[in-house]
């Protein structure tokens, strides 16, 4: 069972996916990194010797010239799962299309709560107590695909965007490499999640 992963940050979710996909047992296999800049997460994929392909998201006159380029990429290794960890793109609908339901994304929130690019700073801008973890199946809209995953975080005093993103990112790797292991081993069957049209 072969998976892909897309990324634009550092990359510290994939990075303990490559970790949990090294052992012997864990039923997927990383085989290509992609990422739409220069990401430092690149630098996990070159450590373990994954492959990893670049498409500047500024090199492309539209998002759909780009999703283009991704699906190409993507083409090439076409693993059985795609998994967004940290991509800070939205996808344009033909690249969700092409791939759903078989790919998923991770988010530093307990959605439906706070979906979009910052989860955690409106979290904290609400007021909450307690936010989350997310692991869902990517669809054409902002964060609104099925749960497969979520887990509560608490928001503590003083919490700042940062100090409170790096308590969720521990849940939400845990919580990501458990989903990909339940994908590779049959126990989720994400076209269920999806009933043929
Ligand atoms: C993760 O919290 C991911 O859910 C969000 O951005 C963060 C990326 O962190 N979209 P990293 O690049 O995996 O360290």
């Amino acid at each position: 069972f072969t998976v892909a992963v897309l990324i634009s940050g550092t990359g510290s979710n994939l990075r303990a996916l490559l970790d949990a996909a090294s052992a012997p047992d864990y039923p997927a296999r990383i085989v290509a990194v992609g990422a739409d800049r220069e990401a430092e997460g690149l630098a996990h994929a070159e450590a373990f010797g994954i492959p990893s392909f670049l498409v500047p998201y500024e090199e492309y006159a539209t998002r759909e010239a780009w999703g283009q380029a991704l699906v190409e990429n993507l083409a090439v290794w076409q693993p059985d799962l795609v998994v967004l960890s940290g991509l800070m793109r939205l996808l344009p609908p033909a690249v969700v299309e092409a791939w759903a339901p078989r790919i998923i994304n991770t988010h530093p929130a307990y959605l439906p709560e706070f979906p979009g690019a910052h989860g955690v700073r409106d979290a904290l801008a609400a007021g909450v107590f307690q936010t989350g973890a997310s692991v869902i199946v990517v669809d054409t809209g902002v964060d609104t695909g099925p749960i497969l995953a979520q887990e509560r975080v608490v928001v503590l005093p003083g919490d700042d965007e940062s100090t409170l993103h790096e308590r969720i990112k521990p849940v939400e790797r845990r919580l990501l490499i458990d989903v990909v292991r339940r994908i590779a081993a049959g126990e989720i069957d994400l076209t269920a999640a999806h009933p043929s049209p």
